[in-house]
């Protein structure tokens, strides 16, 4: 029953399939790939949380393919109101050709992945973020060459993200440094797996020590979606916030990643976040290369 091509996790891909599947982005984006590929194609997208990157780079993504995109709010829907995840997900198979969800439980992206049969692409839950990953690997390529063989530093929260920047740099061969608050330490289980497969990564409270000679410093929200301790979270990650005293001990080249949407005087001040090392905007902006990469890798019949 299970499509062999979801884009579940990239710590469910070997690295050469992702090298295939950004390669694809990167194509599209420079027209080498063109065309209309997924001409007469469906997308169904699904979002229990707020989003506006992932829901205007889809929709705009596959429009651009040649195909069209469904949103289904779960409040609006019958997902809202008590048909079961395997009854949406046989459904949805018989009208799109693929399903795009950002939901808070894993458990219902895999279950949607397990009664599709159709290709389900996560697009984001509170564990991971697989398809801003693919994004942010692009744009440190196309800024600063192979990202193999370089140090990336995460500051703050050991949140989804960061779970998938530890699955990226067990696959794409970099090493990571996480900074965080002892109480707000990335997923044990997600470092294991790391472990397992040689991923060259290491946490530590100091964040001095983490950014030092780093060639990229990232930074994501202090309060994720869902998290309702916020005031707590402020004083635990005060701490961790990046400034220019920060970024002044990373190699002076190291460029600034923030998956955005940012806070200003909190995880970043705004010197750093709209200063010349910063390279947000061109991730956002790939969102839509790397996830028009993915699409193509799913929905055609390659
Ligand atoms: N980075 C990201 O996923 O942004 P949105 O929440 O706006 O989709
Ligand atoms: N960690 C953040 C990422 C938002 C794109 C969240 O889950 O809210």
């Amino acid at each position: 029953m299970t499509h062999t091509k979801h884009f579940l996790d990239l710590n469910q891909f070997e690295t050469s399939k992702l090298r295939e599947i950004l390669g694809y982005g990167s194509q599209l984006k420079s027209g080498e790939i063109s065309g209309r590929p997924l001409e007469g194609k469906s997308l169904a997208m699904i979002f229990e949380k707020p989003s506006t990157r992932t829901r205007v780079s889809f929709e705009v993504g596959i429009n651009q393919l040649g195909g069209n995109a469904v949103l289904l709010d779960p409040s609006s829907s019958q997902m809202g109101h008590g048909e079961t995840i395997a009854d949406t997900a046989r459904v949805l198979s018989r009208f799109v050709d693929a399903i795009m969800i950002r939901t808070s439980s894993e458990e219902i992206l895999h279950e949607l992945a397990e009664y599709a049969t159709v290709p389900v692409i996560n697009g984001l839950t509170d564990e991971s973020h697989p398809c801003q990953l693919m994004a942010d690997v692009m744009t440190y390529e196309e800024h600063r060459g192979a990202i193999a063989g370089k140090t990336v530093t995460w500051c703050g929260d050991g949140n989804n993200v960061a779970s998938s920047w530890i699955h990226a740099a067990t696959r794409f061969d970099f090493e990571l440094k996480l900074a965080t608050p002892a109480e707000l330490a990335p997923n044990q289980k997600v470092l294991d797996w790391a472990q397992s497969q040689g991923g060259k990564i290491s946490v530590t409270c100091s964040m001095d020590e983490a950014v030092q000679d780093s060639d990229c410093i990232v930074a994501d929200t202090w309060v994720s979606m869902g998290d309702k301790d916020a005031a707590n979270r402020h004083n635990l990650l005060k701490p961790y916030q990046v400034d220019e005293r920060v970024m002044s001990l990373a190699k002076s080249d190291a460029l600034f990643m923030h998956c955005l949407p940012a806070h200003r005087g909190e995880e970043v001040v705004a010197e750093v976040i709209d200063g010349p090392q910063s390279v947000v905007f061109d991730e956002a902006e790939n969102r839509l290369h790397a996830q028009k990469g993915i699409l193509y890798w799913c929905m055609s019949n390659l």
